[in-house]
């Protein structure tokens, strides 16, 4: 296993859409290693294939906390229906030290394939239905910050480029 390089904000890569598996196969076995290690290490709630400049639909979360891993491998997640508002803050392992409350559902159903291409449908509700909302996104070429209000995205913007300002120092 190996830790991938995660992109940050603005790299082009995380803005444009990724393509469907056909097959499940070593390769993507391999990455799905890499995903998930890459994600505990970092360390993140979920990670998406363009985080890593793979453009293709994988997702791997795990909204279940150190004490409690519930990891998910999902592959050409898609969301099939979808109710509820919610607010709740947002990070990114792609947009470092931001966060913000972004406007999703509460509730969703979902369908993927997991790691042994058996399509899973599910329905959740909470931190996991953000997540899953999240992480498909990314999948679109959208991060979080895209679903900010333009007056939000502006302060994003000054904030985000002294940040990424102070981590060149830090270097
Ligand atoms: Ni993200």
């Amino acid at each position: 296993m190996a830790l991938l390089q995660i992109r940050r904000y603005p790299d082009p890569v995380l803005a444009k859409s990724a393509a469907p598996i056909a097959e499940i196969d070593d390769e993507v076995r391999t990455l799905v290693d890499n995903m998930v290690e890459t994600m505990y290490a970092a360390p993140g709630v979920g990670l998406a294939g363009p985080q890593v400049a793979v453009l293709r639909r994988v997702v791997v979360i795990d909204c279940g906390g150190e004490e409690d891993p519930q990891l998910i491998v999902a592959i050409n997640p898609e969301i099939l229906d979808r109710d509820g508002e919610s607010y709740e803050e947002e990070g990114c392992l792609s947009v470092p030290e931001y966060y913000a409350k972004v406007k999703r559902s509460s509730w969703v159903r979902v369908r993927y394939q997991n790691i042994d291409g058996q399509v899973i449908e599910m329905e959740t509700g909470g931190l996991l239905a953000v997540c899953f909302q999240h992480e498909i996104d990314h999948l679109e070429g959208k991060l979080f910050v895209d679903r900010l209000s333009s007056l939000k995205k502006g302060i994003f913007r000054k904030k985000y480029i002294k940040i990424l300002e102070q981590q060149q120092e830090q270097l």
